[in-house]
């Protein structure tokens, strides 16, 4: 079966913005010509962190037309995709790593309206969410351990897209192939050619002295 690539999508991740003021961080990204943002959900247990929730989400959904990529790096992400969604995130992440019952997850996400999304870790094979492909809009692999921006991309991660890109085209299947940790103009297009087109980027991007040149090479790949 043939599936036709998707055009590559940068979503900046908000971790890296003002925190004082995220709505103004998420116009700065849509002044660029973007059209997703990343949300990084954090609860100080699956990750040694904590960041923001529903409440914020919604709020910023009142000042911002940008398509919501909501990552929760959570234990029980399952009690908590009902409140995203109604906070208006448009596509909600699960990790794999925890123990939930996954499937459900995914199925309850799209049922209220998002699209879905598989998230593994650095240290996660691509086999622990092979069975979880047909049901779902986007796979993200982390390419740092999550919880921190800053930290340095992982090259080895460049061998699992290449996995999951196989196994997108033999089966025929849509999903995204999404990257999130330490990318940047390099990383990224290392992970390009590796299969990736959704492209999460704090630091490089906020950092950026050209953040719209920065989301045009992106566009560009
Ligand atoms: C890390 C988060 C990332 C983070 C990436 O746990 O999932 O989305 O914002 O930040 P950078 O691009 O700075 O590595
Ligand atoms: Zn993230």
């Amino acid at each position: 079966m043939t599936v036709v690539p998707h055009p590559p999508i940068l979503a900046p991740s908000i971790l890296a913005g003002d925190h004082a003021n995220l709505a103004q961080s998420a116009r700065l990204a849509a002044d660029t010509g973007v059209s997703w943002i990343h949300l990084d959900i954090m609860d100080g247990h699956f990750v040694p962190n904590l960041t923001f929730g529903p409440q914020t989400v919604a709020a910023l959904r009142r000042q911002s037309s940008l398509f919501f990529d909501t990552h929760l790096m959570l234990d029980e992400p399952q009690k908590y995709v009902e409140a995203f969604a109604k906070a208006g995130s448009d596509l909600i992440s699960v990790h794999i790593e925890p123990a939930f019952d996954h499937g459900a997850a995914l199925t309850r996400i799209r049922a209220l309206g998002c699209q879905n999304g598989i998230v593994l870790n650095p240290d996660t094979p691509a086999e622990s969410v092979r069975h979880l492909l047909p049901i779902v809009d986007l796979v993200l692999v982390m390419t740092v351990q999550p919880g921190f921006g800053g930290q340095a991309f992982r090259p080895a991660m460049l061998d699992k897209l290449s996995i999951l890109d196989a196994w997108r085209k033999r089966d025929g299947l849509a999903f995204r192939l999404e990257v999130d940790g330490g990318i940047d103009l390099a990383t990224g297009a290392a992970c390009r050619q590796a299969g990736a087109d959704t492209f999460v980027a704090g630091t490089s991007f906020f950092n950026s002295t050209d953040r719209s040149g920065f989301a045009r090479t992106v566009a560009s790949w």
